[in-house]
C-alpha cells in the first residue's frame, strides 16, 4: 500500500539565502521532494501574527458564504470577508506579508522556480473544517486531488503553501492518499469525456475564464470521482497527517491526494508553475494523464 510520504526541513526563517553552496543542494532535495508527489514539512517554519492581528482569528469576519477570505493577485479587495474599511486594510495586509513571505520561501527552497512560478492568490481560513455543511463536490474532508472548475490550468502545476496559525495549538489534521498515477489508474476509465464544443460554450458563458483544455477537463473529473465514490474514500490507501500549529507545508495538491478533516485558522498561498519549469516534467499529471490516454491533454 503506497501513501504520500512527508519529508520534513528545519527551515525556521522565510527567506533563507539561495546563495550558500550547502542551501544550494538542499534546493534541489526540495524540487525533487515535491515533484515525486512528496509533502514538504517544515515543523519549526510559523507565520507570526502582529499583536493587532490576533483578533482575525475569529469566524467572525467570515462573510458566512465563502470558507475563505481571498485576495487574488492583481486585485485591489478582498473576497470573502466584511467590516471596517481600517480592518479590511489591516486583514489584507496580514494577506500580502504571508504572500511575500510564501513567495521568499519558494525562491529559496526552489531557485529553478523562482523565476517562473506565478502566485495566484493567498487565503486566510478562519473557519472550523469540522461540521462544515457543503456538496460532496465542495466536501474538501473527501479525499481529491485539486482542480480549479473556473479557472483551467492548461497543465500548470498548483503549488501551495499552508501554515498552521492556530493559537490553542491544534492540529490541522489531513488524510493522505495514494500517489497520482495510482488515484488516476483507477477513476480515469470513469471519467466522462468532453463533449464536442464543451469548453467553447464553458467560456461564452463564462462558466470559465480561459477554455477549459482537456487535461483541466479529465482533473475535474477525476476531483469529481474520487470525491463522490464512497467505496474509493473508505478504501483508497490513505493515512491520518497532523500538521502541528505553527508549522508549514508545501505540495503540489494537483498531486497529492488529500482530504482536509479538521482545525481552524490556516494561511495559505497558490502559486502556479508551468510544467517546463519543474526539474523532471514526465512526473506532472499532465504528462501522466497524456501517457495514459495517448493523447495530448493541453
Ligand atoms: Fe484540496
Amino acid at each position: 500500500m503506497q501513501i504520500t510520504p512527508l519529508e520534513k526541513l528545519s527551515l525556521d526563517s522565510w527567506g533563507r539565502s539561495a546563495d550558500d553552496d550547502a542551501s544550494r543542494s538542499a534546493n534541489d532535495d526540495a524540487s525533487e521532494t515535491v515533484e515525486s508527489g512528496h509533502i514538504l514539512h517544515l515543523p519549526r517554519l510559523a507565520f507570526a501574527l502582529l499583536p493587532h492581528e490576533t483578533r482575525f482569528l475569529s469566524e467572525r469576519w467570515s462573510d458566512g458564504r465563502s470558507k475563505n477570505i481571498t485576495l487574488r493577485s492583481g486585485e485591489p479587495t478582498l473576497r470573502g470577508t466584511s467590516g471596517a474599511d481600517d480592518d479590511l486594510a489591516a486583514l489584507r495586509a496580514m494577506l500580502e506579508r504571508f504572500a511575500a513571505h510564501s513567495q521568499a520561501l519558494i525562491a529559496a527552497l526552489f531557485p529553478r522556480y523562482a523565476q517562473r512560478a506565478v502566485p495566484a492568490h493567498v487565503t486566510f481560513r478562519p473557519c472550523t473544517i469540522a461540521g462544515r455543511a457543503s456538496s460532496v463536490r465542495k466536501d474538501d474532508s473527501r479525499l481529491h486531488v485539486d482542480a480549479f472548475p473556473a479557472n483551467p490550468t492548461g497543465g500548470a502545476r498548483i503549488l501551495r503553501v499552508f501554515t498552521n496559525l492556530n493559537p490553542d495549538g491544534e492540529p490541522r489534521t489531513w488524510r493522505v492518499g495514494e500517489p497520482f498515477p495510482e488515484l488516476a489508474k483507477k477513476l480515469l476509465p470513469r471519467a466522462r469525456r468532453a463533449w464536442p464544443g464543451e469548453a467553447a460554450l464553458l467560456r461564452a458563458l463564462r462558466v470559465t475564464r480561459r477554455p477549459r483544455s482537456g487535461y483541466d477537463h479529465l482533473m475535474l473529473e477525476l476531483h469529481d470521482k474520487a470525491k463522490a465514490d464512497d467505496l474509493y474514500q473508505r478504501r483508497a490507501p490513505q493515512e491520518r497527517v497532523d500538521f502541528p500549529a505553527g508549522s508549514t507545508w508545501i505540495l503540489f495538491s494537483d498531486q497529492v491526494s488529500h482530504a482536509a478533516m479538521s482545525g481552524q485558522h490556516m494561511m495559505e498561498q497558490t502559486l502556479m508553475l508551468p510544467v517546463a519549469a519543474m526539474r523532471d516534467p514526465e512526473t506532472s499529471p499532465l504528462r501522466v494523464l497524456e501517457r495514459m490516454t495517448g493523447q495530448p491533454l493541453a
